[in-house]
């Protein structure tokens, strides 16, 4: 899944709900065990939606996607089946005090 909304709509949790109802989906009636997201690195907004939706932080997947001509580092989330879905935000990088209302994904890189 990707997902990708434009700005007029941004900041009312639309994302954050297709996410949980394709994550529930998967676990739910397709019996998945785990599920697994990259974002680019310093995506926040993006990061933020898989936190809300109790991904958890795994790792940097460095030089992992070619963006603009530009080989550039991806975070990877992962989810698990039994996970409680939980919307603190996750520990790496920028977790900390990284979220800030406002600023585009571009900005916050
Ligand atoms: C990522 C995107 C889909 C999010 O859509 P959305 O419907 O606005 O997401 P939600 O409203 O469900 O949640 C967004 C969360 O990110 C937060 N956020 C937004 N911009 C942020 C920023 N620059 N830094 C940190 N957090 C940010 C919001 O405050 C919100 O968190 P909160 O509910 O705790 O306040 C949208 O920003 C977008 O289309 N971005 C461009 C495309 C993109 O980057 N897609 C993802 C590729 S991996």
């Amino acid at each position: 899944m990707g997902y990708w909304l434009d700005r007029r709509h941004w900041g009312q949790g639309l994302a954050t709900d297709a996410l949980q109802t394709l994550v529930r989906w998967g676990f739910e009636v397709r019996g998945l065990h785990r599920v697994e997201a990259t974002v680019m690195a310093g995506n926040l907004a993006s990061r933020r939606v898989l936190e809300k939706a109790g991904f958890q932080w795994e790792g940097r997947r460095r030089s992992a996607a070619l963006s603009s001509g530009r080989w550039r580092d991806e975070w990877l989330f992962g989810r698990l089946s039994d996970d409680r879905p939980r919307a603190r935000r996750a520990r790496g990088p920028t977790g900390k005090g990284a979220h800030r209302r406002g600023r585009s994904p571009r900005q916050a890189r």
